[in-house]
């Protein structure tokens, strides 16, 4: 079972993030991670303009963009976003609101779907970020999954991660790296959408 991990990242702690939740995902037996971007909006000339941008897409420069076929074969979904005034990034809700030919068909009820998020700040918007993505996903009829307390690192944290999904906080330059205990959190995202999916699939 194909697990999509589609993300929107500007300075690369998004795409770092995705990498750990496919860990999670590569370690439940039957399936297999599949990591994709979405399209950039950022005009190319503010981005050549900026060296942490520019360093930020060199990063995922060999990342393919998402297709609709890759949602459809997709037995569970993550998506991951850097928060934007408290709210998902217009490059991933750009991709979301392209999915009107799978929405109309009923091509993702069902699916389980999860979401992590990095923010700048400890207080900036992570829970505000999930929450109002999860509205989208259930209009599409996603089954939506988290991470329960019975992960210890939820309490451990000093950095991101909620009941809502694993966080991570980048600091004001976007340079802090993802700590251990917010790493952990992401590969539990990856680990319980394998598993939920497996077993939606399971007839
Ligand atoms: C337009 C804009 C709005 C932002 N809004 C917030 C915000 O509300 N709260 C916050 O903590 N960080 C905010 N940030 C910082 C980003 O969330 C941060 O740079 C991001 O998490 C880094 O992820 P990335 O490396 O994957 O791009 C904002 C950044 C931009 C460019």
């Amino acid at each position: 079972m194909k697990v999509l991990i589609v993300y929107y990242s500007t300075y690369g702690n998004v795409y770092k993030m995705a990498q750990l939740v496919a860990e999670g995902v590569r370690g439940v037996e039957g399936a297999e991670a599949i990591i994709r971007t979405v399209p950039e909006l950022i005009p190319e000339s503010v981005i050549e303009s900026r060296p942490d941008m520019k360093a930020g897409r060199d990063m995922q420069k060999d990342v393919p963009p998402v297709t609709l076929d890759d949602f459809k074969e997709a037995g569970a979904i993550a998506l991951g976003t850097p928060t934007r005034f408290g709210n998902v990034s217009a490059q991933l809700k750009n991709q979301i609101d392209q999915l009107t030919p799978l929405w109309m068909a009923g091509e993702l009820e069902g699916k389980p779907a999860g979401i992590f998020v990095s923010t700048a700040s400890l207080h900036g918007g992570q829970e505000t970020t999930i929450l109002t993505l999860m509205a989208p996903l259930l209009h599409l009829g996603m089954i939506l999954v988290g991470v329960p307390y019975s992960v210890q690192e939820l309490f451990t944290t000093q950095g991101g991660g909620s009941p809502y999904g694993p966080g991570h906080v980048a600091g004001v330059d976007s340079k802090r790296d993802i700590d251990p205990h917010e790493a952990a959190i992401c590969r539990v995202l990856g680990r319980r959408l394998a598993e939920v999916g497996l077993r939606l699939q399971r007839k």
